[in-house]
């Protein structure tokens, strides 16, 4: 066969995606306990959806779209972020009051492909619409703690900072463009350039922001209503239990951040992809799509990084029950299948009559914690059961197969 997945993408096939469902449905379950329904939207919108909400500076919209003009001499680009998609989504709806939207699917970017630097990755993420207060941000920001510790990366912290809103940052940017022209030396071709454009993409250049430690910070800045804020952000995380870190210096690399802006970081990735997952508010984000003012702050995840984070670690059995064939059995088989199936237990089968070894084969590479045989036993209503951990097997009734599946 010579096609190969496109550069950049991967192809999730068994075991490894075993993983992957689980945080899929782990991540179901996380953002409707805090409230947040599904929320789709296309792969795909007017290029200027993202041209104008992430920002014309940034890295993404310069130089990572897939952008193409469609049958119809449209120019549409494939979703780098989801965002703007919901901002937009929510705009057109005419909606108003709150709306707390989760989603998670791919997304594109154009980048240099490396390990958890994908063109495809796939992100979950919430965006909480509507509100202003500083408890929508330290319940977003908790929402996606509490996810990764439950997905179990190891070495977890939350990077947060607050980088003003449009009253207070132009002031900063004064100053921190001051401060970056005495450091021009230093500063690679792409930060020169923005330098001019907007200063405080500068910090975001993986090159040149471990030489500008010393550069002034966004939260030494901030008027009186961004400083309260984010005291009342930092205050409630403290209540809430989530263990966080100040970073100064953390601007994100997207335009659209206003006050809140934070990351989720597994200090045991290397330094370039350390970064889980990010957002922060984005008040002004709607009116850059030209909508009224809408008030926003959220979060997404790369799940391509947290399975990097996770290793390769062993799932829980996938399978409960493996059920093998022997003899002539299959109708049987089949049939109580069926009925477990129904029951609630997750069953598989081989319908190929292939040997009973065979069988047990296929059901150990499934990942079966148990093995029920269908055979002679069968005439009396009774089936071996097999412990595919510890090996041990017993002759049961079909009426005490519940009971053995759940055994301690
Ligand atoms: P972002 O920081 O661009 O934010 O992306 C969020 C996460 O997606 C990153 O922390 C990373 O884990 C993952 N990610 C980004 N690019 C790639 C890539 N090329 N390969 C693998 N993983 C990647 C946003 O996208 C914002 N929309 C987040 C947000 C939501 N802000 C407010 N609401």
């Amino acid at each position: 066969m010579s096609f190969r997945a496109p550069k950049g993408t991967d192809d999730v096939l068994p075991p490894a995606s075993h993983t992957w469902r689980r945080l899929l449905l782990a991540w179901e379950d996380w953002s409707a306990r805090y409230g947040y329904d599904l929320v789709l939207t296309p792969l795909f919108e007017a290029t200027e959806v993202f041209a104008r909400g992430v920002g014309e500076g940034t890295e993404v919209v310069e130089k990572q779209m897939y952008t193409f003009e469609d049958k119809g001499g449209r120019s549409v680009t494939l979703r780098p972020e989801g965002t703007a998609s919901v901002v937009r989504a929510f705009l057109e709806a005419g909606a108003g009051g709150i709306l707390k939207g989760a989603y998670s699917g791919p997304m594109f970017r154009y980048e240099r492909p490396q390990a958890g630097r994908r063109r495809q990755f796939y992100q979950v993420g919430v965006e909480y619409l509507g509100s202003r207060a500083a408890a929508a941000d330290a319940e977003v920001v908790e929402l996606g703690y509490r996810y990764l510790v439950a997905a179990g990366v190891p070495g977890l912290s939350v990077e947060l900072n607050s980088i003003g809103d449009r009253q207070c940052r132009p002031a900063y940017v004064r100053k921190l463009g001051t401060y970056l022209e005495s450091r021009r030396d230093v500063l690679c071709d792409d930060s020169l350039r923005r330098l001019e454009t907007n200063p405080m993409r500068v910090l975001d250049c993986k090159v040149c922001a471990p030489k500008l430690v010393e550069a002034p910070s966004p939260a030494d800045h901030l008027c009186a209503p961004c400083a309260a804020h984010h005291e009342e952000v930092l205050t409630t995380l403290t209540e809430l239990e989530v263990p966080y870190e100040e970073a100064p210096r953390l601007v994100r690399g997207l335009d659209y951040y206003e006050r809140t802006a934070f990351e989720y970081v597994a200090t045991d990735l290397g330094a370039a992809q350390d970064a889980v997952g990010g957002g922060g508010r984005y008040d002004g984000l709607a009116e850059l799509l030209g909508g009224k003012r809408v008030p926003g702050v959220g979060f997404a995840l790369g799940l391509d990084r947290i399975v990097l984070a996770l290793g390769v670690e062993k799932e829980p059995n996938p399978l409960d029950l493996y059920i093998v064939v022997a003899g002539d059995r299959r109708k049987e088989a089949v049939r109580l299948a069926s009925d477990l199936r129904r029951s609630g237990l997750r069953v598989d089968l081989d319908v190929e009559g292939r040997s009973v070894k065979a069988q047990f084969r296929a059901a150990d590479r499934r990942g079966a914690a148990g093995a029920l045989v269908v055979g002679d036993e069968w005439a009396d209503g009774r089936v071996v059961a097999k412990d595919l951990t510890s090996g041990d097997q017993e002759v049961i009734s079909l009426e005490e197969v519940q009971a053995w599946v759940r055994r301690p």
